[in-house]
């Protein structure tokens, strides 16, 4: 079966109702999307990427591949600005990840995927590939999205359920030993290719071009198994261990008996006794933890509640930190109940009203900031304190 090919209208960018997407191919099935974003212009050039990829901060990679010797290459950032000259003018590709976390323009592309749980996304990556540059045939544990934003890019997938997915050993990139494309198309400006987890594809530019993957994140069963396992050994005291105050005689003392098997349960019932509300809140401080770009601390100078909320009355903004990641929890099966506000890894209780303005809203004006209930802005005042929030005063204009 080819891969579906279809056209995004003005009123689907899609292609189709988002419910038709989540039901036919989320997880499920590769889509092109031809004009998804008819226009869209990059909001940065191959130039400010590749300044980017000469900070410590950003996590950058360059890929060079050798076709004669059908060798890649990788290197990862920081990169020396003189390095650039001297790659040539063909078969290379520079990525950047967390561009989102950069650049508010580019973070401004979320906007369109809000028809997926906020916390599902994980960052918007862009790269920037000289003709024949690409990163090889592979595979992803995420669904991504590839918009082509400039120039032309030749995407080959492997939609066929049997393909071989073996890495090859002699690079550092996790390659594929074998790829047989069963589709081809070259991406044009405004196209979207989407691809489930696990296809098999392979990117190579046709010309300078520069694409945009919006990448999106899901703990592995092991990862939430082991997290969750540590949160609860966290809570159990030293004291509470293995212990035997029934023993009798064994007929064998080498033998591990049932007896014996029974009370390594009882040991370690406390990983089934977790009740919901405890799991609704290690999942969301999880959760908002998971895969973090970065650090967020605090600067030097913390405005108070108190002086931000005169600033926001004169026009000023709370921007939150891009680094930062939120999502809330309704606490209870009713719905007009209270929630868990979660932020990199923390909790705060309050309305839902309010958990739903903090975990959103990029920036609170004054009236964000009136929606927000006692406890909200407690936890707003926390987060403050935390470097969560940095303060932008309203410019002055003269009069
Ligand atoms: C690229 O942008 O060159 C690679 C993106 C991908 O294959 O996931
Ligand atoms: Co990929």
């Amino acid at each position: 079966m080819p891969v579906t090919e279809v056209r995004a209208s003005a009123e689907d960018f899609l292609g189709m109702p988002v419910s038709r997407f989540l039901r036919e191919f989320w997880q499920k099935e590769a889509l092109l999307i031809r004009q998804a974003f008819p226009g869209y212009k990059a909001p940065l050039s191959p130039e400010d990427l590749a300044g980017l990829a000469c900070e410590e901060a950003a996590l950058s990679r360059l890929v060079t591949y050798k076709r004669k010797l059908d060798q890649w290459q990788l290197r990862t950032g920081p990169f020396a600005e003189s390095e650039f000259p001297k790659l040539g003018k063909k078969d290379w590709t520079l990525l950047v990840q967390d561009m989102d976390k950069w650049d508010s323009d580019v973070r401004a592309l979320l906007d369109r995927f809000r028809f997926l749980p906020a916390w599902r996304v994980d960052d918007i990556m862009i790269s920037f590939a000289t003709p024949g540059g690409s990163v090889g045939p592979h595979v992803d544990q995420y669904d991504v999205f590839l918009l082509q934003v400039q120039g032309h890019r030749r995407w080959q997938v492997d939609a066929s359920t049997d393909a071989p997915r073996a890495f090859r050993a002699d690079a550092e990139l996790k390659l594929l030993q074998e790829f047989t494309a069963s589709d081809e198309w070259v991406l044009e400006p405004g196209d979207i290719l989407y691809l489930p987890p696990g296809v098999p594809h392979h990117g190579e530019a046709v010309d300078a071009c520069m694409t945009f993957s919006v990448g999106m994140r899901a703990p592995s069963q092991a990862e939430l198994i082991v997290d969750l396992a540590e949160e609860l050994a966290a809570r159990l005291p030293e004291e509470s261990r293995y212990s035997d105050p029934d023993l009798t005689e064994p007929n064998d003392p080498f033998e591990i008996d049932d007896a014996a098997l029974a009370r390594v349960d009882q040991a370690i019932s406390s990983l089934q006794s977790l009740g919901a509300a405890e799991k609704r809140e290690w999942f969301g401080r999880f959760i908002t933890r998971y895969r973090a770009a970065g650090e967020v601390s605090a600067g030097p100078r913390v405005p108070s509640l108190a002086s931000v909320e005169t600033s926001l009355a004169k026009g000023g903004l709370l921007l939150r930190h891009p680094f930062s990641r939120a999502a809330w929890v309704a606490d209870g099966p009713t719905r007009s109940g209270n929630a868990l506000l979660f932020v990199s890894g923390e909790s705060f209780a309050m309305d839902r009203r309010s958990a739903h303005v903090l975990a959103s809203y990029e920036a609170l004006d004054d009236a964000a900031l009136a929606k927000l209930d006692a406890a909200g802005r407690t936890a707003l005042g926390e987060l403050l304190q935390r470097g969560h929030y940095h303060l932008k005063r309203a410019s002055r204009t003269r009069e």
